[in-house]
């Protein structure tokens, strides 16, 4: 046979079969999935949503090797048309996406295993605002497969479609091109930290896992979220002293959350360069306070400026845009700055990653969490608090940014 032939007979089978994967999760476990729907009422919520409901879903480690009969879709049909037309990307090729998540894999049952990662904190993590966890499925499986459960929070409503598990059909919310006021954006911020400290709250996650009998942590969590999520996120940890550390993945500081008392607890901020556009004084004011509350309660925190990046690069959706086939000659609506999908995937879960290997089991990577390191010179620090002495004290928090 002539390779030629070959290769003209075997490239109409590729393309048909065509599936692009997210890069694999780096940690040594597969990750597991499942989703659950929480009875909660938000009064008078703003959303058109029902108001008496939030969807966690939740990635953890498993030994269960995956396959294409329990492997989740990364979009549904509905999402895709209205996600792609903002991103220039046919639904076919969003939909094309898949993912390495395996539905209701058991978990692990090895004691070693077990042993290892049941007092690992639980992670919370909510999304940032009008998108769903779901767009963040890069970084909380990676997450997952170190050995974390990942806990991920959805209002339904607030995003344009959330789909729901178990047959409950789909939540039609907000337009995507919904304008937030600042006031709505409180409001926002509210419901979401209600949800946080409902679902880390003894009737939810504790009692499911109760229910079920598993391992997961359910006395200790690390915090962190992406934009208006980070923000709930840090609000979350003004009044649960059980959450233990937090990240902020490029998100001001909405409502109470400027105000939030951390009392030391370690807190990584990473914003990208043009954050104070939007946002302009509260890391500033937030990160002096962090300071000053350090000298008598420890401390640690890390800001750091992810050059070239924007806020949505901060999310799978830079990964879409790098890996799907764009609509020829369609205009850019949303900039992503100029660092690629995989590249901001990688430096993300890196951070995400080291930050809480640290929390977590103490393992301190000096090069990424106190310097500028050589291979990503995009990533550069605004500022450390320190209470030791390691690292600089943060007296120069906010300087060249005001
Ligand atoms: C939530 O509320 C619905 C309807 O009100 C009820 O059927 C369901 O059992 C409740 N779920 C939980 C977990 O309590
Ligand atoms: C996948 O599903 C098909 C059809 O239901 C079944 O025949 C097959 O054994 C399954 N494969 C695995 C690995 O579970
Ligand atoms: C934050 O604290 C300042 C100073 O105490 C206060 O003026 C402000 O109203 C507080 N903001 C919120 C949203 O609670
Ligand atoms: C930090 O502490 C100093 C001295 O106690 C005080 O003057 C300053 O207002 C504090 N700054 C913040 C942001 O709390
Ligand atoms: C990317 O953007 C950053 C900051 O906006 C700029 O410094 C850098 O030169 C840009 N890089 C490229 C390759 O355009
Ligand atoms: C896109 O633009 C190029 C150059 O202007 C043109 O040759 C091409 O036909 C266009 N493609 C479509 C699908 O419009």
């Amino acid at each position: 046979m002539h390779l030629p032939q070959l290769f003209a007979y075997l490239l109409p089978l590729c393309l048909s079969a065509a599936a692009t994967h997210l890069s694999a999760p780096s940690g040594p476990y597969n990750v597991g999935f499942t989703q659950h729907i929480f009875n909660h009422t938000t009064p008078n919520d703003p959303t058109p949503g029902p108001g008496n409901i939030f969807l966690t879903s939740i990635y953890y480690p498993t030994r269960s090797v995956p396959s294409p009969n329990t492997s989740v879709a990364y979009f549904d049909a509905t999402s895709a048309a209205i996600w792609g037309d903002v991103f220039n990307i046919l639904p076919s090729h969003l939909l094309s996406l898949e993912t390495t998540l395996q539905w209701q894999a058991p978990l692990l049952s090895d004691k070693e295993d077990v042993e290892k990662i049941k007092n690992w904190p639980t992670l919370v993590f909510g999304p940032g605002g009008g998108m769903n966890a779901g767009y963040f499925t890069s970084l909380l499986s990676d997450l997952a497969s170190q050995g974390y459960t990942v806990l991920a929070l959805d209002h339904p409503g607030e995003a344009p479609y959330l789909p729901l598990p178990y047959g409950n059909p789909g939540v039609v919310g907000w337009d995507i091109y919904m304008p937030y006021t600042d006031s709505l954006i409180v409001e926002m911020y509210e419901y979401r930290r209600a949800e946080m400290v409902a679902l880390l709250g003894p009737d939810g996650f504790p009692a499911l896992v109760e229910l079920y009998g598993a391992y997961f942590n359910t006395q200790q969590y690390g915090a962190f979220g992406h934009s208006i999520g980070a923000a709930t996120a840090t609000g979350a940890m003004d009044g649960l002293d059980s959450i233990v550390a937090g990240f902020n993945i490029d998100g001001g500081l909405f409502g109470d959350s400027v105000n939030a008392s951390l009392k030391g607890r370690p807190y990584f901020m990473t914003m990208n360069p043009n954050h104070f556009a939007s946002d302009p004084d509260t890391w500033i004011s937030f990160a002096e306070r962090y300071a000053n509350e350090s000298k008598t309660e420890g401390g640690w925190l890390d800001w750091t400026t992810v050059e070239g990046s924007a806020h949505l690069a901060f999310s799978d959706i830079s990964l879409w845009v790098e890996l799907l086939p764009k609509i020829e000659n369609a205009t850019e609506k949303v900039d992503l700055g100029n660092v690629s999908g995989t590249r901001m995937d990688e430096i993300l879960k890196t951070y995400v990653v080291s930050f809480f290997e640290w929390v977590t089991c103490g393992r301190y990577d000096e090069k990424l969490l106190d310097g500028e390191v050589e291979a990503w010179p995009e990533v550069v620090f605004n500022a450390k608090v320190r209470s030791d002495g390691h690292g600089t004290d943060g007296q120069n928090l906010g300087e060249g940014h005001a």
